[in-house]
């Protein structure tokens, strides 16, 4: 079978802080089971990644530790790099976005674009804050998505429903900076004409969508961006930390002084690029990079979590796209980018602000790391949201790990030890020699010759979890293999057919070997020291290659068991650390508002109140009846200003006496942001008494 040439990428993650397990499940674990799978297949595979060190997710944290973005960055990308080496990532290259590399790649695509007069220069509205006088970067702003509803959407973009917007149109924004409601003010930028790509964009995904066939959940993102229309993108933005934008920033900029930098969703997925170029650098093989870039063989695969589908599927494909117009070097665009829904942790989402979750690094200070690839592998959020249980995972390493797998290979290890002095049972042809075969061998053998197509079809689907469970299965059934061969009676009635129950036992062995390797590499590594063996394909671990006769090494325990008080001191740390949800807002029935009785009211006399500088002596009528109010509202309203309006009053609140005056009922009004109160009005033509519902 001829080989394929494979590009893989996993999301840059922003070197903000410090992974956790929702990241490993979203873009990274299943990506590196298939490129691990991939290899053993002898693919010729590059599998690549890095640190995303621009945007606004790095400036926030610095400006929270009031240090320079740069500290922020070199203190993640260590961290993240090292986290994910623990974990067994496989990237053959972790680059960073500040290097130079990365830099003169994006600027040369943004000047492509440029000099060809591709983008435009366009005026539009920003979020500003007018108390620290800047622009409001998109994270910076939050407010209630105008598609969802969803009330924590930032300023163009809803997580939750994965809409993009214009900044106009959010509700009720916030800075995030002051908690001010910023104003909107023309600014300048250049903008990526998404617009005119939507019909090969729309070409593009249907056609990979047939060939390939690309996830449901991908699929109807890309379909309701194309159904809202793709609005052009502006690829500047009035920011320090950043790449700098390479031409003479848009004329008639109101943005910081200090200039603008490049989008960073622009440049952070040319990453993938600069990151292949630094690898090939690092190989003495400059050129080395544009083998898999560039070559329309490379079968190009990205994997991402949900919140990033727009900007492989739509942002990333459509600048690979007006570069290849130039009719320079063609780049290959995703083949597929099979993006996983979110993991939460017990039943929540991660958050590290409200201390839910754990950071990889901080779990493999407790666990060994392949108990956690398995038990994330095993419930990926491949078609949905699913979660993270201290007590699911416990279950997955003694139930599963420890019984199934770990109990085969050390029941068929010692019993090899004990009566064939360690050494692979049978005959020097491996089974050949033997004359009969019996059924329960044979139907296990042609089970082991099946089983590595069987799981290739799943991953090669991207269905990691459900390869992850039918490996586990095999190692079920190869337990009960032993259970119905009865080898320890076999021993001494049949030693000839013990010998083949061994044999395909440490075949077994072997293929699981090969099958677990991807998802739980460390132990499949043992596995092969305690066989004595090397790896040998994919394609082949299925068949009956184990030389009889070999000394093999002796078993030790693969999984120990994880005990209650460990996992239980885990979730007291969880609920010890956890800052408390802040309480939703207390519902109320229609009733219990009805008792309410707002009503109109017309100030027909104000004075102030002697030695009072807050409160004013209202009279208010309310159908032919009169009432004296007592309101706090003299440092905001003059007596003349507030006489004549129609105001709403709580019309059924108990009597009350302010400075000895009796007060019949409450004005309503509100703070405006400078502190000042300002009353609800009605106009004119509000008759008073009106029962306000
Ligand atoms: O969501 C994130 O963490 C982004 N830093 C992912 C970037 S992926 C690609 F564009 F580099
Ligand atoms: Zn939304």
């Amino acid at each position: 079978m001829s080989t394929q040439k494979i590009l893989v990428t996993s999301a840059l993650p922003y070197a903000n802080g410090p992974i956790h397990l929702g990241h490993l499940s979203g873009a990274y674990l299943p990506a590196d089971i298939y490129v691990r799978y991939k290899r053993l297949k002898g693919d010729d595979i590059i599998f690549i990644c890095g640190s995303d060190e621009h945007g606004v997710p790095i400036t926030i944290t610095a400006d929270k530790e009031g240090v320079k973005p740069q500290v922020i960055i070199d203190r993640y990308h260590e961290i993240n790099k090292k986290a994910f080496e623990q974990f067994g990532m496989s990237f053959d290259n972790y680059s960073r976005t500040s290097l130079p590399v990365h830099h003169e790649t994006a600027k040369e695509f943004f000047l492509e674009f440029f000099n060809r007069g591709i983008l435009i220069e366009k005026k539009s509205n920003q979020f500003y804050d007018d108390r620290v006088k800047m622009f409001l970067p998109d994270r910076y702003v939050e407010g209630t998505c105008p598609r969802c509803g969803n009330e924590q959407a930032r300023s163009d973009e809803c997580e939750n429903c994965g809409s993009l917007y214009d900044p106009s149109e959010l509700l009720n924004p916030k800075s995030k900076i002051t908690g001010e409601t910023p104003s909107l003010k023309e600014t300048s930028h250049y903008f990526f004409p998404l617009g005119k790509y939507q019909p090969a964009l729309e070409k593009y995904v249907n056609e990979m969508n047939e060939k390939y066939g690309w996830k449901d959940n991908v699929l109807q993102y890309c379909r309701s961006w194309f159904k809202d229309g793709l609005k052009d993108r502006a690829i500047t933005r009035d920011l320090d930390w950043g790449i700098k934008v390479p031409v003479d920033p848009p004329a008639g900029r109101a943005g910081s002084a200090s200039g603008k930098v490049i989008y960073v969703w622009f440049e952070a997925v040319l990453g993938y690029i600069s990151s292949t170029k630094e690898y090939s650098q690092k190989q003495n093989k400059p050129d080395h990079w544009k083998k898999y870039w560039q070559d329309p063989k490379t079968k190009y695969v990205a994997f991402i979590g949900k919140d990033n589908v727009v900007f492989h599927t739509i942002i990333f494909p459509a600048i690979l796209m007006a570069w290849n117009e130039s009719g320079k070097e063609q780049y290959c665009l995703p083949q597929n980018v099979p993006a996983n829904e979110f993991l939460n942790f017990e039943g929540k989402k991660f958050s590290k602000s409200r201390g839910w979750g754990i950071d990889v690094i901080d779990f493999l200070k407790i666990f060994d790391t392949d108990p956690l690839r398995y038990t994330l592998a095993a419930n990926l959020p491949e078609t949905r949201d699913t979660d993270f249980y201290w007590k699911e995972f416990q279950a997955r390493n003694n139930n599963e790990l420890a019984n199934i797998l770990g109990n085969f290979v050390n029941r068929t290890l010692t019993f090899i030890h004990k009566n064939f002095e360690g050494k692979i049972p049978g005959r020097v042809m491996g089974l050949g020699d033997y004359e009969i075969i019996n059924s329960t061998d044979s139907e296990m053998l042609k089970t082991l010759a099946n089983y590595p197509i069987k799981v290739s079809k799943l991953i090669e689907k991207y269905k990691i979890k459900d390869a992850t469970l039918e490996i586990m299965n095999l190692a079920r059934k190869a337990n009960q293999y032993f259970d119905v061969s009865k080898p320890w009676e076999t021993y001494n009635s049949n030693r000839e057919q013990c010998e083949i129950t061994l044999y395909i036992c440490v075949h077994t062995i072997y293929t699981l070997a090969h099958l677990f390797e991807p998802v739980i590499p460390f132990t499949s590594q043992k596995i092969f020291n305690i066989l004595n063996v090397k790896k040998t394909s994919w394609n082949n671990c299925g068949n009956p290659i184990m030389q009889a006769g070999k000394k093999m090494n002796s078993a030790n325990i693969l999984f120990p068991k994880i005990e209650d008080e460990i996992i239980e001191k885990q979730m007291e740390k969880l609920e010890t650390t956890k800052t408390p949800e802040p309480k939703p807002e207390e519902q109320i029935s229609y009733d219990e508002f009805m008792k309410v009785q707002l009503k109109i009211a017309e100030v027909i006399e104000a004075e102030k109140v002697e030695k009072s500088e807050k409160l004013l002596k209202l009279k208010v009528r309310l159908n032919n009846q009169e009432r004296q109010i007592i309101a706090s509202i003299a440092k905001s309203y003059t007596p003349e200003e507030i006489s004549g309006k129609k105001v709403v009053i709580v019309a059924n609140l108990k009597p009350a006496k302010l400075m000895g005056l009796l007060s019949e009922g409450m004005i309503l009004a509100v703070e405006n942001s400078e502190g000042n109160l300002e009353i609800l009005t009605v106009a004119d033509s509000v008759k008073d008494g009106t029962r306000v519902k």
